[in-house]
Parts: C-alpha cells; sequence; structure tokens
C-alpha cells in the first residue's frame, strides 16, 4: 500500500459527498480528489461557472469550491477512470428506506451502494482502500468485502498489480446548514476497520486539520451502528421535547423556558431542545426505521417498538399542528388562503427530505385549503414532487377543493391570507414587519409559529392572533 493518499475518488456527489469531498481538498492540498455521479444534471450543477447555481444551498460552501474546484477538486461523470485512478475510495451514495420487498417501509435499501461496491470490484486497480461514508446497517461492510473479493480472481494472485481490498467504516455527522463547519471542526471523526495501516492512512487525511485526540478508532459494527444511534439519539431529543410542547399548551407553562431550565444542567445539555413541527431530512427517520428493523431481525422486539415510537410522535406533532390551526380557523379552511412560510425541513439548507411542512401542508390541502407557499431557497419543482400535486391543481376530496401556489416573497405569500403558518426558522422571519402584513390580510389574521422564531409581540401589536408551539395564550392573559 502507498505511503500515504494522493488520489481520492468519491462516489457520490449529493448533500454529504460534495461537502466532504470540497472540506478534504481544501485542507489537503496535496491529494487529487475526484467526486463522481451517475447524475450529469447534478455534476454539471457542481462545475457551473455561476457558483449560485450549486446543486446544494450549504452556507459557506460556495467559496471553497471557489478556491479549490478544477486546482485538487474536480467533479465528473467518468466514474470508470476515477475508480480505476484512486487509492483510497468514499462510497457516498443514498441508502434510503426500502419502498418495496422484504423490510419495505423499514429496511435501508443498499442497491446504490451495492452498484457501486461492483463499480469498484471492476475497474480499481492494485490496493484501494474502500471507506464507508453512507451511513449503513450493521455489518454491511462484510456484504462490500465479499462483492470486492469476489473479483478478485485466481490471476491476481500472480501479477504484481493484483486488486487488493480494505473495507473501512468513516460515517459522517455533519448536519446541513451547518455542513462546513461540522466538517472544518467536527466533535470527532469515526473510523471503524480491522485494516490498521488502511486507518492509518485516513487517519493521516483528517490529521491535517482534526486534532489526534478527537479521531476515534474502533472495530467496523461499533463504527456502523454509533452512526445510527447517534441519530436515534438525536431524533428521540426532538421527539421527547414535542412531547412537553403539548402539556405547555394544556398547563400555562411556556416550553421554551422549560428547555432552558432543563438544557442547562450539564448532563442534559442545551442543545436540541427546540420544540417544534417534528424532524425532518433525510435521515433520522430512515436511520431508526432501519435500527427498529435490526433488533426485529434479531427478535428484540420492546427495544424495536420503544425507538418506533420516537417517529410516531414526530407525526403525532405534525397531526396535532394541522388540528389546532383547523379549530382557531373555526373548524373550517375551505375557499381560505394560508400563507405558508418555510418549506426546508430546517434553516440554512434547500432540502426538504422528510420536512415537517410535508405532511402539514398535505393535511391543509386536504381540508380545502389553498396554500401559498414561500421558501427562501426551495424551488416551486421541490414542493411540487414532495406534495405530488401540481401547482394550481385542484386537490378533490368530499366537496373540499384545495391547492397550492408558489410565493416569490413574503408579501406576495400573505396577501389576502387569513393566516400565516411558519415551518421553518428562516432567520429572515425573525424580522417580518407585522404592521405592513396585517393590512393585506383578511380579518382576523392569524399567525402560527411552529418554530418559535417570529416577533410574537410585535404580531400582537400589531393587531394579530397569535399561536405559538408549547405556549398557551388564554392561560398566560
Ligand atoms: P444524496 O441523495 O444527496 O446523494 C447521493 C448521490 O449518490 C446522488 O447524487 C446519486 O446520484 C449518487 N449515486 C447513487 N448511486 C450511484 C452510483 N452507483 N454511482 C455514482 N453515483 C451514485 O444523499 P446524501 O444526503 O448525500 O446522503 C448520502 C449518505 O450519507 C446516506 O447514506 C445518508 O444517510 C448519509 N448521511 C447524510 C447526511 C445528510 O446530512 N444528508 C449526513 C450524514 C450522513
Ligand atoms: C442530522 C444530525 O444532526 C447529523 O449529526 C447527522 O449527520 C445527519 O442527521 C444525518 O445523518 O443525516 P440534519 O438532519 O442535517 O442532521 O439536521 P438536524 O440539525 O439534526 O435537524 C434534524 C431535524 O430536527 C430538523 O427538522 C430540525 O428542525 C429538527 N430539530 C432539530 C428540532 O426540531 N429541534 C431541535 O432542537 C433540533
Amino acid at each position: 500500500m502507498s505511503k500515504s493518499i494522493l488520489n481520492i475518488c468519491c462516489i457520490g456527489a449529493g448533500y454529504v459527498g460534495g461537502p466532504t469531498m470540497t472540506v478534504i481538498a481544501d485542507k489537503c492540498p496535496n491529494i487529487k480528489v475526484n467526486v463522481v455521479d451517475i447524475n450529469s444534471e447534478r455534476i454539471k450543477k457542481w462545475n457551473d461557472k455561476d457558483l449560485s447555481k450549486l446543486p446544494i444551498y450549504e452556507p459557506g460552501l460556495k467559496e471553497i469550491i471557489e478556491r479549490c474546484r478544477n486546482k485538487n477538486l474536480f467533479f465528473s461523470t467518468e466514474i470508470q477512470k476515477h475508480i480505476s485512478n484512486a487509492d483510497m475510495i468514499f462510497i457516498s451514495v443514498n441508502t434510503p428506506t426500502k419502498t418495496k420487498g422484504i423490510g419495505a417501509g423499514q429496511a435501508s435499501d443498499l442497491k446504490w451502494v451495492e452498484a457501486s461496491s461492483r463499480e469498484i470490484a471492476k475497474y480499481s486497480k492494485g490496493k484501494t482502500i474502500v471507506v464507508e461514508k453512507s451511513t449503513l446497517p450493521v455489518r454491511t461492510a462484510r456484504t462490500i468485502k465479499e462483492i470486492l473479493e469476489a473479483s478478485v480472481s485466481k490471476d491476481d494472485y500472480d501479477s504484481s498489480n493484483a486488486k487488493e481490498f480494505s473495507v473501512l467504516s468513516n460515517p459522517e455527522f455533519l448536519s446541513e446548514g451547518n455542513a462546513v463547519n461540522d466538517l472544518e471542526n467536527p466533535d470527532r471523526v469515526l473510523i471503524g476497520g480491522e485494516d490498521k495501516e488502511a486507518i492509518s492512512l485516513l487517519r493521516e487525511i483528517y490529521l491535517n486539520w482534526v486534532k489526534e485526540e478527537k479521531i476515534i478508532t474502533t472495530d467496523l459494527w461499533s463504527s456502523e451502528l454509533s452512526k445510527l444511534v447517534a441519530n436515534a439519539f438525536l431524533a428521540q431529543r426532538v421527539s421527547s421535547i414535542n412531547t412537553v410542547s403539548s402539556l405547555c399548551e394544556a398547563t400555562g407553562a411556556d416550553i421554551k423556558n422549560v428547555s432552558l431550565a432543563i438544557g442547562t444542567d450539564k448532563r442534559i445539555g442545551p442543545l436540541f431542545l427546540n420544540a417544534g413541527p417534528g424532524f425532518g431530512g433525510s435521515c433520522f427517520k430512515k436511520d431508526i426505521s432501519n435500527l427498529v428493523y435490526i433488533y426485529n431481525h434479531y427478535g428484540l422486539k420492546e427495544e424495536a417498538e420503544y425507538w418506533q415510537k420516537v417517529i410516531d410522535i414526530n407525526y403525532w406533532q405534525q397531526n396535532r399542528i394541522t388540528e389546532i390551526i383547523l379549530k382557531n380557523l373555526f373548524g373550517t379552511i375551505t375557499d381560505k388562503k394560508i400563507s405558508i412560510l418555510g418549506f426546508s425541513f430546517k434553516a440554512n439548507t434547500n432540502d426538504t427530505r422528510e420536512s415537517p411542512a410535508i405532511r402539514i401542508c398535505k393535511n391543509l390541502i386536504e381540508e380545502g385549503g389553498n396554500l401559498s407557499i414561500y421558501d427562501p431557497q426551495v424551488k416551486a419543482e421541490a414542493i411540487e414532487f414532495n406534495l405530488n400535486l401540481a401547482e394550481h391543481e385542484l386537490f378533490d376530496t368530499e366537496a373540499k377543493v384545495g391547492s397550492w401556489q408558489f410565493s416569490n416573497t413574503i408579501i406576495e405569500s400573505t396577501k389576502n391570507a387569513d393566516a400565516v403558518v411558519v415551518m421553518t426558522e428562516w432567520e429572515e422571519f425573525k424580522y417580518i414587519n407585522w404592521n405592513e402584513i396585517i393590512k393585506m390580510m383578511r380579518k382576523p389574521p392569524w399567525l402560527f409559529d411552529t418554530r418559535s422564531i417570529t416577533n410574537i409581540k410585535k404580531a400582537k401589536e400589531a393587531g394579530m392572533k397569535t399561536w405559538r408551539l408549547g405556549f398557551n395564550e388564554k392561560i398566560n392573559q
């Protein structure tokens, strides 16, 4: 094996592969990094001269791309060529929940991981370190190894350039919207594997910018499992605080004060205690579902049910919010215009996968509402895809006819609206001028803030009727 890594190939130019490889290229100018993808449209966007057209929105990313792209960072569809030239290959492809067959709805679909492994088996040359960057079920490294080893022919044993593989697990812990900071200053880097030399070569890459004590090395299975469990624990915190939000509304306590009070206990900690419309994103639901599937696979039923509840509570919260909106708008939203502010699953990303806004918007459309959706980064096509309904198309159920339309500004979205529902905690929603907005709204004008981000006091002073998650206006009057 070479003394150090000079040529990296990353399969998958998505939310993880793109930013992760960009930061590696930036921190390791001596390493050539090629990010490859089967999606040529995506690669075209990564190579666009106009950096506002990058396929993902991530604060701070375009500045680094500008520094490294076409120097030691390349985005390409030439998968075969870059696999052949690489000393180290990261697999960073999607691993969504299976929609068909055994384990549908729970197990991860590994077809893209398998396809990548087969490509590596076919095109790699000499000794190659294969790194699992995707989040994978425990013991997937064994499958990857089997596929790779099956490609080593008898002739290879005599050849000086024989194929040889080492598989490492190196899960990614970045969170979207904060990816650059998370990659540059990680809490830890986790490397699982058996081959000490391969571990050391991967470690060396991270040592270019990560302190030694933050790099944890462990066995393969613990590394794979830790990634699933980390996400399950984070999601569990969100579901836990969300169950407290309804109790606050019932009792007159304020969820913000409760979060602050419990978070000051070092053992609990202040992060991840914001109550909201539920967790979204491509991973929490997928990874907990996968964990539930693994528990069931090993016959651990009680444990599976425990973690399943974290997902159930997430949907309960979304349906609960819909019911609150309906109740306050006199039980019906037929023929009413509802302004939806924010559609991404959290602020500072254009990612809409599993966004809580999807279920709440679908519920409101089914109730006959006409939604006017504004998000500073999400495009109309993404909303159409997620709602499975074209813009302006009528959704007809039992005489209730709902629809949605895209808005380019907050003003456009709120004009003639009966209510404003804040779904994502975008910074600009903090500074809405409610005196302006209220003039254009139908009366009585409602503000439903599911993220506690708006200036509720100013909205009230302007004359808005307000509801904020985890707080009961009536009890606290
Ligand atoms: P993504 O869907 O944004 O990107 C995956 C990319 O892989 C796609 O562009 C797809 O075209 C490409 N791809 C699939 N099969 C391929 C093949 N055979 N050859 C070449 N390209 C191929 O997914 P993502 O959000 O980047 O997630 C990737 C993995 O990382 C998942 O396992 C996810 O669970 C994990 N993860 C994601 C995050 C996150 O914040 N999104 C964080 C940590 C871990
Ligand atoms: C999450 C983890 O935080 C990352 O460590 C992990 O790498 C990643 O999943 C993954 O494996 O994909 P991400 O989904 O990008 O990252 O975003 P988070 O910041 O974790 O937020 C997830 C969801 O929980 C969002 O919808 C967010 O609004 C919600 N959330 C988060 C809350 O409702 N309250 C909080 O206090 C925190």
